[in-house]
């Protein structure tokens, strides 16, 4: 099918390489001019593990391409998908003037019959504004151009194979040409066991945020059991444990630790929490799942300082930037909240991270970057994990213990085992046990 796709951000882009990988011919625009560039010439524009190699494939096998020309993913397309940003204003509200843009440029270029699939975090409406918008924009009714919404569920750093594999594929449309193309769209995955859920637009619309608030609920939910745990003496990651193996639970998402951070986590929620109050339904508990999450960076704080005592003058090493492993994604990550609540407090802070240095100093240009572990954690007084990458499980503690000029550890995201840490000589607060001293 012929695909266009506005916006290459995360999602768009992601997107347009799982598209072309299933044999769609596929456009991708953005107004971002050096950004069409890199990727007409197969480079991607951020850390994605696989994206780059899907990329390139397309191009060669010419079913992508890329563009600054709106109309090129709108001119003789039978779907274009909005994939454009939805940042938070500053009452949280999302802000909706891009996805509005975009349907300027999609009624100034249709042409003949079309779908037109939202895939941006909307609040529920959004889909009803877009096919006003393009109604206006043409004066006239536009009956061939239908708008879908189709909610992506990726997570950063596995977004490629939940393109291609999705957890399950919804389409919300009001009509049943809305489902049939999209449900040509999606054969494969559909045919390869991929779960399709069809309701109408404002249910898909509402679906996403409901997801993603409950994931969050799940991750205040541990972290504030981690709270309790500290005080009774008790083993959060045990009760997890316990708590997982009831299937009407699960294990996922149920880690203690600093908290959620990145993009999707902290903004849909707050979008979420104004659509309730937009229709009048106070729901406290969202606002409890986010006071939670703030508390669990501090919770970490508190450990550093229990165990620093004064903060001037003390060298705090961070191992982990980024959001989550896999990424290079930094905003709203927890790491660099920890950070900036350190050097407030008058500690000096470095800090190593695999993928997300760049993108650290940038957003907070007083932090000093090492190289590798054993570079930020020289003379540190404590190192805090902050980040669960793989290579943070297997750092040779010998060595750091040699190097840091106080042998303690905060353990953000629970990688080790205190039993060892304390045999080795450490003084090591994990999170949600009991400290070793
Ligand atoms: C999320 C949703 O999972 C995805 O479906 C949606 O489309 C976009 O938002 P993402 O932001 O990539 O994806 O991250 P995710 O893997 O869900 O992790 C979110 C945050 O929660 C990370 O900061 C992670 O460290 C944290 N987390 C996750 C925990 O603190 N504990 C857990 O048990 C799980």
């Amino acid at each position: 099918m012929r695909v266009g796709v506005i916006g290459t951000g995360h999602v768009g882009l992601v997107t347009c390489v799982a598209l072309a990988e299933i044999g769609h011919d596929v456009v991708g625009v953005d107004r971002d001019q050096e950004r069409i560039l890199k990727l007409q010439d197969g480079r991607a524009p951020f850390f994605e593990p696989g994206l780059e190699p899907l990329l390139e494939k397309g191009l060669n096998q010419r079913l992508l391409a890329f563009s600054v020309e709106p109309e090129s993913a709108v001119a003789d397309r039978e779907v274009v998908f909005i994939c454009v940003g939805t940042p938070p204003r500053t009452d949280g509200q999302a802000n909706l003037v891009a996805i509005e843009s975009a349907a300027r440029e999609v009624a100034r270029a249709a042409s003949g019959e079309l779908i037109v699939a939202e895939k941006s975090t909307v609040p529920a409406g959004t889909a009803d504004r877009i096919h006003r918008t393009i109604a206006l924009e043409h004066r006239s009714s536009r009956n061939g151009i239908e708008v879908v919404s189709n909610p992506e569920f990726l997570r950063e750093g596995t977004a490629i194979e939940d393109a291609l594999r999705p957890s399950r594929i919804l389409v919300g449309a009001n009509s049943p040409r809305g489902h049939e193309v999209m449900r040509r769209l999606y054969a494969a995955a559909i045919d390869a066991g991929s779960p399709l859920v069809e309701t109408d637009i404002r249910t898909a619309e509402l679906a996403k945020h409901a997801s993603n608030a409950f994931l969050a609920l799940k991750i205040s939910y541990v972290n504030a059991l981690a709270r309790v745990c500290e005080r009774t003496g008790a083993d959060v990651d045990s009760i997890a444990d316990v708590m997982g193996f009831d299937p009407r639970i699960g294990r996922a998402f149920l880690d203690a630790g600093l908290g959620y951070g990145g993009f999707c986590f902290p903004k849909d929620l707050q979008a979420f929490e104004r659509l309730a109050d937009s229709v009048n339904y106070d729901f406290p508990l969202l606002r409890e799942i986010r006071r939670l999450n703030d508390q669990a960076v501090e919770a970490v704080f508190d450990n550093v300082e229990d165990g620093l005592w004064n903060l001037e003058g003390k060298r705090v090493a961070l191992l982990g930037l980024s959001f989550k492993p896999g990424t290079d994604d930094v905003r709203l990550s927890p790491s660099l909240a920890l950070a900036r609540r350190l050097i407030d407090a008058g500690a000096t802070v470095a800090a190593f991270d695999p993928e997300a240095m760049m993108a650290a100093k940038e957003e907070l240009p007083e932090l000093e970057l090492a190289s590798d572990v054993f570079g930020a954690t020289n003379d540190a007084h404590c190192v805090v994990l902050c980040t669960s990458w793989p290579q943070f499980r297997n750092i040779d503690l010998d060595l750091l213990k040699e190097v840091m000029a106080y042998p303690m550890v905060v353990d953000g995201r629970n990688m080790y085992d205190p039993a060892e840490m304390g045999a080795r000589g450490f003084t090591y607060y994990p999170t949600g046990k009991p400290p070793i001293r």
